[in-house]
């Protein structure tokens, strides 16, 4: 897809990935609809974009909330439109033991990013399916392909938008909206700073995966909208780490289970 003149709704655009993708599909020529909580960093995303001759709205937004994203969702197909790309990618989740993991806690890491995407996607499907165009972007982690100690309910969020992307995909087919999975190992961005303890827990086998700064995956992912991928996974390497997973699990699971975080069980 060509994202010049396109609508993009961009959530968790405040910072890290999001803001940067966000950013560089404006430079593409995309109308950006910027969605998170944070107002003040939407507005400063939107500044950005608008100095550098874009157009953007900012909606803040708690998208684990059902009626304030159908709200959105009206305010936004009356005054702007149907968006061509949505991109699911808001998200935060503390890597835990299931022990260490508060059951509110581990509600909120299926609100966000599960229940957000789902919402979202339910919210503006019709009138894309009406339409018959657009892209559906559901952001996940490399661990939706594999686990490691210490990010229980992190690692079943991850799956669950993997499950949510197979199921969109196989209710779209034959409709010309499609849907991406986007999947990456580590990026330098706010991530670590807002989901404190999960850096210490990242693998020592993970090093093989260089980490990404956040215009490197945004740049990955505005190449997949480019070339209509149904899936980016970035850096390479993480092609060879996944394909080795898929080939020869007992292989990856011994790498990263022996290289990870570990505890002393006396103290549980
Ligand atoms: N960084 C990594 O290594 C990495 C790797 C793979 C995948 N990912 C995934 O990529 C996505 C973006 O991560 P990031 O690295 O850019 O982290 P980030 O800087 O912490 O960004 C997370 C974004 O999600 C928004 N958000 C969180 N909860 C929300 C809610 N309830 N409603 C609306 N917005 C919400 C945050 O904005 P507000 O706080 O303003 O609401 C923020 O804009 C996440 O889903 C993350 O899990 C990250």
């Amino acid at each position: 897809m060509d994202l010049k003149n396109k609508l993009m709704l961009v959530t968790g655009a405040s910072s890290g990935i999001g803001a940067t993708t966000a950013k560089l599909a404006a430079q593409k020529g995309a109308r950006i609809i910027l969605v998170a909580r944070s107002k003040d960093k939407l507005e400063q995303v939107a500044d950005e974009i608008r100095s550098g001759g874009g157009q953007a709205y900012t909606f803040a937004v708690d998208l684990t909330d059902p009626q304030a994203v159908f709200a959105m969702e009206k305010a936004i197909s009356a005054d702007i439109g149907t968006p061509d790309v949505l991109f699911n990618n808001a998200g935060s989740s503390r890597w835990l033991y299931t022990d260490e993991t508060s059951p509110d806690e581990a509600a909120q890491m299926i609100a966000a990013p599960y229940l957000a995407a789902f919402y979202v996607t339910r919210a503006f499907r019709p009138a894309m399916l009406k339409r018959n165009s657009g892209l559906i972007i559901n952001m996940t982690s490399i661990a939706a392909f594999m686990s490691w100690p210490g990010a229980t309910a992190y690692t079943a969020a991850r799956f669950s938008i993997r499950g949510f992307n197979e199921g969109l995909r196989a209710d779209l087919y034959r409709t010309k909206v499609h849907s991406m999975l986007t999947a990456f190992a580590a990026v330098k961005s706010e991530y670590w700073k807002n989901n404190p303890g999960s850096q210490a827990r990242i693998p020592g086998a993970q090093k093989m995966i260089p980490t990404l700064t956040p215009e490197q995956a945004a740049q990955a992912i505005i190449n997949g909208i480019h070339w209509n991928l149904p899936v980016v996974f970035a850096p390479w390497m993480m092609w060879v780490v996944l394909t080795l997973n898929y080939l020869f699990p007992p292989i990856t699971r011994w790498l990263v289970f022996n290289t990870g975080h570990k505890r002393n069980l006396a103290n549980t």
